[in-house]
């Protein structure tokens, strides 16, 4: 007998979609396993007390990351479409509609700025291959803050990042992303796991697996709760487009909550190695962990190598590796990002996918060269004395972020049909769906509230 979802499902025409489970949960984990994982959460780490930071974020993924991600992916896989298509399917002509688009120009903003600081690894992975990354900790300090305001360098590489992601998207979801995932995915882990076995190995390397594994409640505060919950949003891809995009290609067989459920397990398992790929080496040198966002590119290289000064040779493939790590986990996000606009254009302006892909192509370029300029090079670009490219961090991340997610779940929670969500949650019955009534609960109630406090908090309204 033929089921609804069949008849939903072969009334798709010939619609891409991953072919296979390994290919779902590779490109999704390549979406959310990024410069979140290997250079913010890190640092978050380091600044808010180590472990007990580590734990309230492993809640803040389980309770409020999985069924924001499920929610997601409900809207994108019943649209079957791109993530503003996908949520008009659902919200009719309500003013609903609007936080699809919303979520296709977070995507589409988000990509520039995002590309800008993947070039800046294309740069270090090049520095390290000539042997540049060499020196005392104050010239890797101004060799960072003259590669971020060069007016040349980081331009080109920003260009050099989007015309590869264009070269993956342009082959399609399953020869592309999916192919693709399943090549960097791997190679991402086994980069990982090589720079967390040499740092964990140097000498006091248990003063960092201490600081990451035992936890000091006293470090336990409002901050400490607020900034694991934006990290663990930003970091699984929450309200980007990227997620109901991905979703769109998923098939009636994909079981949700499952794979929302092993996608953050993976994100979680790398934001933790990065922790100790990076602690470790850093204790063994004295190194203060927090010291920010110049973490990666300030800190990290000269830890290296010290930690690794005598042999040198491995402190350079160290330095090396970890950028092509740090590299690859961008580029598998950018690759998701680029999708959300290229998915929207092909089927909103009903184009080839190659042209769509090239207009994300090309107006993600001049965007992150815009972004890149800001830093320096052209002191004009900036609006109320910030430069455009903390804008595009500001204005994606702590207000369209927050906005998107937290109108999704209220959508889901309050406005789609419940036996529509039931049907996506169940793959139409033959799943038990015994989390569903939890599931329902926590977009109803928590994950809308928790939202809420983190965007009140970001706008200083809270403290
Ligand atoms: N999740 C990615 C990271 O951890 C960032 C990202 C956000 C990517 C949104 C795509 C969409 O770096």
């Amino acid at each position: 007998m033929r089921t609804f979802a069949d008849r939903k499902y072969n009334n798709m025409g010939d619609r891409a979609n991953f072919g296979s489970k390994l290919g779902v949960i590779l490109a999704t984990a390549g979406s959310a396993v990024g410069l979140g994982n290997v250079w913010r959460f890190p640092y978050m780490v380091g600044e808010n007390g180590g472990a007990v930071f580590i734990i309230i974020y492993v809640a803040c993924v389980v309770l409020l990351g999985i069924p924001c991600m499920v929610s997601e992916f409900i809207v994108g896989r019943h649209g079957q479409a791109n993530t503003a298509r996908a949520y008009r399917k659902l919200a009719g002509r309500t003013p609903w509609a609007l936080i699809g688009y919303m979520g296709v120009l977070t995507g589409f903003l988000i990509t520039g700025y995002y590309a800008v600081v993947s070039g800046w690894c294309l740069q270090y992975i090049f520095a390290s291959l000539i042997g540049h990354l060499q020196g005392d900790p104050e010239y890797f300090k101004t060799y960072f803050a003259e590669l971020a305001s060069d007016p040349v360098k980081p331009v080109l590489w920003t260009v050099i990042i989007l015309g590869v992601t264009y070269l993956i998207i342009e082959h399609g979801v399953r020869d592309g992303i999916e192919r693709a995932s399943k090549m960097l995915m791997p190679t991402l882990f086994i980069l990982l796991l090589i720079i967390v076995g040499a740092s964990c190995m140097l000498p006091n390397a248990d003063k960092g697996i201490e600081f990451l594994f035992k936890p000091d409640l006293s470090k336990l505060t409002g901050d400490v709760f607020l900034g694991a919950l934006g990290q663990s949003f930003y970091s699984l891809s929450i309200a980007m487009g990227c997620l109901c995009t991905y979703a769109s290609y998923f098939s009636k067989y994909t079981n949700l909550t499952k794979s929302a459920s092993q996608i953050a397990f993976i994100d979680c398992m790398v934001a933790i190695l990065a922790g100790l790929m990076i602690f470790p080496a850093a204790f063994a040198v004295g190194v203060s962990p927090d010291s920010g966002a110049s973490l990666v590119f300030i800190t990290l290289p000269n830890v290296f190598q010290q930690a690794f000064a005598g042999i040198p040779a491995l402190g350079y493939a160290i330095s090396l590796v970890f950028f092509a790590l740090l590299t690859l986990a961008a580029l598998t996000s950018l690759i998701s990002l680029h999708e959300v606009s290229t998915a929207f254009l092909h089927e909103e302006l009903v184009i080839t996918r190659k042209k769509a892909a090239r207009i994300v192509t090309i107006t993600t370029m001049i965007i992150g060269a815009l972004c890149s300029l800001s830093l320096g090079a052209v002191e004009f670009m900036t609006v109320w004395e910030q430069t455009l490219f903390d804008i595009f961090d500001f204005v994606t991340g702590q207000i369209f972020l927050p906005i998107v997610g937290f109108l999704t779940c209220i959508f889901i929670g309050w406005f789609v049909p419940h036996k529509l969500v039931r049907q996506e949650f169940t793959n139409w019955g033959t799943l038990r769906g015994r989390f569903f009534h939890l599931y329902i609960f926590l977009v109803k109630y928590v994950c809308p509230m928790a939202i809420l406090f983190i965007f009140l908090h970001q706008l200083g309204l809270l403290d």
